[in-house]
């Protein structure tokens, strides 16, 4: 069901200071910080030839980072993101095999204007899972 890794979510103290490291040190592709105000945070993408890793700073007064953010003040991996093809019988199955979708369970609009859900942690191997429907080209 799942295709590929569209991306790995850091999320990080100073977004401004991990795009510069990402494109000073590691010399990546980073794009502009895009503010999502429906999902509580700020991102920046970093391109990379075979997927991307998303940069996240909370954005608002409730973001669902900043505890994470509390716990872990360094930064650390948040979420991976796997693509679908179709993100509602992918939540059926997902339901139908006892996994909990987080939220109401229907799919938001996700950073790449694109439906997006996201499973339980503790239904995965104590990593919380983002899907994300793409359709295939
Ligand atoms: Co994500």
């Amino acid at each position: 069901m799942i295709g590929r890794l569209n991306h790995v979510a850091i999320v990080v103290p100073d977004l401004a200071a991990a795009a510069q490291m990402y494109k000073t040190s590691l010399g990546a592709k980073v794009t502009a910080p895009e503010p999502l105000p429906d999902h509580g945070v700020t991102t920046v993408f970093v391109e990379l030839p075979n997927t991307k890793i998303e940069l996240l700073h909370p954005l608002g007064e409730d973001s669902p980072v900043q505890k994470f953010l509390d716990n872990n003040p360094s930064g650390g991996m948040h979420h991976v993101c796997y693509e679908v093809e179709d993100i509602h019988a992918a939540i059926a199955h997902l339901v139908d095999e006892g996994a909990r979708v987080l939220g109401d369970g229907q799919p938001k609009t996700g950073a790449h204007g694109l439906p997006v859900v996201f499973l339980h942690p503790k239904d995965f191997c104590g990593t919380l899972v983002e899907l994300e429907e793409v359709k295939a080209a």
